[in-house]
């Protein structure tokens, strides 16, 4: 196939990638895909190759590609009014109305919308609005952050911190001092292979108490968490797990930041996670659903608690002394509009619920019994595979066998389907954009089960 070998070299030579071996990629040992177009639920690459994108770009592209709704949206918006800031008061038609529809759809006790670009940058606001919050109740000592193993909440100086993964802190002297770790959910992963889901629970429970207990709550600003476990492993918690962990925050005073990054807008057959589980936080992180990726966005909804004190903080201190050049941008803001439009319209939160268990339950049928497959787990349009080496004794693969990498470069390659290799652990993750039909879940399964075949014989 004839190539455009001159991008190929300006790639390896210019373009600094994110999340990629950088040595590998510049010598060109690994591939470089370099995608064109897409369409509802596939993408094609420069070569023509239509591809199934079951993880939905990395889990944004809720509504799928091509909507030219949005794409009209966004280019009306671009030629009446590109940008304008939105400090001092400043708005947008456009950002005013995304405000107040983000607002008519979050659960309740929800007061205000800040905007942002990104998943990262909205985090890196929420611990800043928290430390502002304590220091104007007069607790200037109560700044930690507690977040989990395993969690993800973005890669900047304090949300890589907050995330629970090694490779994002290794070598870039993370975490900071004020993030601290807690237990994951992850009752699969348990050490005790005896305990119940309660149980195991009241240990989760023990730990953040016991972590509480060492550090003092009088030091604990805000606990983090995604309603369900994402790029740690699509991990859902344990029944009874939420309604726990927020009676030790609120016994201790501690706010409860959602990480709804993944799970606002849908993903999970509800409009917001904290639905779905029973979370009620004080703030909740949006972003990629927020414009299904159309253009960056992101927000903190500010719940009525927080509100108030951030007013009477501008009342003593003046403005808050908070804000990116690009916050509430107007192309992000009319992409929003457009994008929260036609996912009323098509239904899609519901067909996200309803494609997403019969894509769950299809993948466990085709693989629960399958001697390597130690779980297959997931809720509404997220699931999950994780592989063992074997799964009486639940004795899990090394790095090294690279099992995961192996199993979704197969799907690529023999079925043209595309599902992420999880970054800890063997792990198949599956978040399809939400216009899933249950013949494209059947397609999903079916290149799963041949890739299991081909990799394991
Ligand atoms: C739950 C969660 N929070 C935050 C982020 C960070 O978002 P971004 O990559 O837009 O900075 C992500 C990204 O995957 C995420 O999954």
């Amino acid at each position: 196939m004839l190539r455009n070998d001159q991008l190929d070299q300006w790639d390896r030579e210019s373009f600094f990638h994110p999340s990629t071996h950088l040595a590998q990629h510049a010598r060109g040992e690994s591939p470089n895909r370099v995608i064109k177009t897409g369409s509802g639920v596939h993408i094609e690459d420069r070569d023509g190759q239509r591809l199934l994108d079951a993880f939905a770009g990395l889990y944004c592209v809720n509504v799928g590609y091509g909507r030219s709704e949005i794409a009209e949206a966004i280019a009306q918006q671009a030629h009446e009014l590109a940008y304008y800031h939105s400090y001092v008061g400043h708005g947008t038609e456009a950002s005013i109305t995304l405000a107040k529809m983000i607002l008519d759809r979050a659960p309740k006790g929800m007061s205000k919308v800040y905007f942002g670009l990104g998943g990262s940058d909205a985090n890196e606001t929420n611990v800043k609005l928290v430390w502002y919050y304590n220091n104007i109740l007069g607790r200037p000592q109560k700044k930690k952050i507690i977040s989990r193993w395993r969690g993800y909440h973005g890669s900047g100086l304090v949300t890589g911190s907050l995330t629970g993964l090694e490779l994002f802190h290794r070598k870039f002297d993370l975490p900071v001092e004020q993030v601290i770790h807690t237990e994951a959910p992850y009752f699969f992963r348990r050490k005790d292979r005896d305990q119940t889901e309660e149980q195991f629970v009241a240990h989760c429970v023990a730990e953040l108490e016991a972590l509480i207990a060492r550090e003092g709550a009088d030091t604990i600003a805000a606990f983090i968490g995604e309603p369900i476990l994402g790029t740690g492993g699509i991990v859902p918690p344990p029944a009874g797990y939420w309604e726990a962990i927020q009676a030790v925050l609120r016994k201790h005073d501690i706010l409860l930041i959602a990480d709804e990054v993944v799970t606002g807008f849908g993903r999970l057959g509800t409009m917001f996670g904290s639905d779905h589980y029973g979370i009620t936080p004080d703030i909740i992180t949006i972003a990629k659903g927020l414009t299904s990726a159309y253009a960056p966005l992101s927000g903190s909804i500010i719940g009525d608690k927080v509100w108030k004190v951030l007013e009477q903080g501008t009342d003593e201190n003046g403005p808050i002394g908070h804000g990116w050049t690009y916050s509430a941008h107007p192309i992000g803001a009319a992409a929003g509009v457009a994008n929260l439009k036609l996912i009323d319209e098509l239904g899609l939160v519901e067909n996200a619920g309803k494609v997403g268990a019969y894509l769950n339950q299809a993948m466990r049928d085709a693989l629960s019994d399958h001697p390597h497959v130690g779980e297959v787990r997931g809720d509404g349009l997220l699931c999950a595979v994780e592989f063992v080496k074997d799964k009486d004794s639940s004795l899990f693969f090394g790095p090294a066998d690279k099992i995961g990498p192996q199993l979704s470069a197969k799907m690529l390659e023999q079925s043209k389907v595309i599902a992420r290799a999880m970054p800890q652990g063997d792990i198949l993750g599956f978040a399809p954009p939400f216009c899933l039909t249950n013949a494209d879940a059947d397609e999903v399964v079916a290149a799963t089960v041949n890739a299991v075949e081909a990799v394991f014989g």
